[in-house]
């Protein structure tokens, strides 16, 4: 993780006074510059560095594209040596437009500008953080410089940073994810000088709880030195019935698996639970150590203010410990088959119905489904619109609650059966609601 090709995108706040006189070995500084390196220090090493600065006054915003960009000694009445001050770093010409483009998309005003050099507000700070000058830079110099509406409007186009480098990989008839796209996608990367960071499989999707095959999508990652992460969020809790393992062949490759006790494991909203491989990952990532929080028992704990963004968090195991201290492992196993079977007996009143289908295997508790009589020709477009008409009606009476999606953008109920007290009379009572409201405006 701590490579530069895999730093994240991060913003770093960076107040820096004096001119150049930080770099000068000015007494009045040196705290800064210890503070400055100490960031260094704790951060991972990052591929490209956008400064942005405040105190340029062009008519517009103005980005300084060029290859190698000179420096400007935007400082005046200073000691000689300060203006002998050098910082060879390169520019990075390609993430400068990229940044103008997110800009113009959410209306700011800004330019490129291949002559400009950057100024103190970049190479001081940078001179003290990474002396080496080999990490290329950009610099956004603003000119409403301390206005918050306009930082807050930048912050907001530059997040599109991040999202632009997240790949969508292609899926089956089951909605599962196709571990040939996956590694297709990582190869087209590669190719475009891009390195892929983490893949992100998932045991039971939000939308109709497909299963992605972890088992070839963990070989390919571990061919490409790629981060596996797996979410099961709702289906990780099957995985405490020794028949359902097998969804999770191939499980050892994953870095880290997240699943949602609060979702199907009876405990109150909310309890994640969060496996890692290798712990150091995260603590190089997160750990903070200012003096007020060391503490002589740091070798004997695991501090897991250092294992992610909060420090302060709520002791959500224990809740869950009770949990399953009240049902035992036994008790869990039995409430989660009884849902599974009473999944499996609604799929079955579906399929024995001329007005229902199913519109994605069934693999746990959660059933897509939707009205569309045998004989009857409807378009997508009046199906649509007749099952949202029907979930309404059912919602609105007050007796059940289904959720919907879209799936290859056909509208989908869906029907979760994992309340902890459920039972069939509640299962079939909610079917005879939904054929009865179905029946109702035929
Ligand atoms: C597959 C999946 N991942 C993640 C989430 C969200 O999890 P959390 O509430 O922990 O953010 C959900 C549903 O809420 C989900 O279905």
């Amino acid at each position: 993780m701590n490579k530069i090709e895999d730093s994240p995108l991060s913003i770093l706040y960076v107040s820096h006074g004096g001119g150049p006189l930080p770099l000068l070995g000015d007494e009045s500084h040196r705290e800064m510059v210890a503070n400055l390196r100490q960031v260094t220090a704790q951060i991972a090493r990052p591929a490209a560095i956008i400064v942005i600065s405040a105190h340029w006054e062009a008519g517009k915003a103005t980005i300084t594209a060029g290859a190698n960009p000179s420096l400007i000694y935007d400082y005046y009445g200073f000691p000689k040596q300060s203006y002998e001050i050098q910082y060879p770093v390169s520019g990075e010409p390609a993430l400068a437009r990229k940044v103008l483009a997110l800009l113009k998309d959410k209306g700011i005003d800004a330019e490129l500008d291949d002559q400009r050099g950057f100024d103190h507000g970049l190479f001081v700070p940078l001179k003290i953080m990474y002396p080496e000058a080999d990490i290329p830079c950009i610099q956004l110099s603003l000119v409403d410089s301390l206005n918050p509406v306009e930082h807050i409007k930048l912050g907001e186009a530059l997040a599109g940073l991040g999202k632009e480098n997240l790949g969508k990989v292609a899926v089956d008839e089951h909605f599962a994810m196709i571990p040939g796209a996956l590694e297709e996608a990582i190869r087209r990367d590669l190719e475009q000088g891009l390195k892929p960071l983490c893949v992100v499989a998932t045991l039971g999707t939000t939308g109709s709880t497909a299963i992605d095959p972890l088992k070839p999508i963990g070989e390919i990652c571990e061919k490409y030195g790629i981060w596996l992460h797996v979410d099961a969020a709702l289906a990780g809790t099957a995985l405490i019935l020794p028949e359902k393992r097998r969804m999770a062949e191939g499980i050892e490759k994953a870095d880290t698996f997240v699943f949602n006790p609060h979702k199907w494991m009876f405990t109150n909203f909310d309890c994640s639970a969060y496996f890692v491989k290798d712990k150091e990952a995260l603590i190089r990532t997160f750990e903070i150590l200012p003096e007020y929080l060391k503490t002589r028992e740091a070798e004997r704990v695991n501090n897991y203010r250092d294992w992610g963004i909060p420090l302060g968090r709520r002791f959500r195991a224990l809740k869950l410990w009770f949990v399953i201290r009240t049902y035992g492992v036994k008790g869990l196993q039995e409430k989660i088959r009884r849902h599974l079977q009473l999944a499996e007996y609604f799929v079955k009143k579906i399929e024995a119905s001329a007005d229902f289908e199913l519109l994605a295997p069934v693999p746990l508790n959660t059933i897509c489904f939707r009205y569309n009589t045998v004989g009857r020709s409807y378009s997508t477009k009046e199906l649509n619109q007749l099952n949202a008409d029907l979930l309404e009606r059912v919602n609105d009476s007050g007796k059940a609650f289904l959720t919907h999606t879209k799936l290859n953008d056909i509208y989908t109920i869906r029907m979760v059966i994992g309340q902890t007290q459920v039972e069939k009379r509640h299962v079939d009572a909610a079917w005879d609601l939904i054929v009865a409201e179905a029946k109702r405006r035929r």
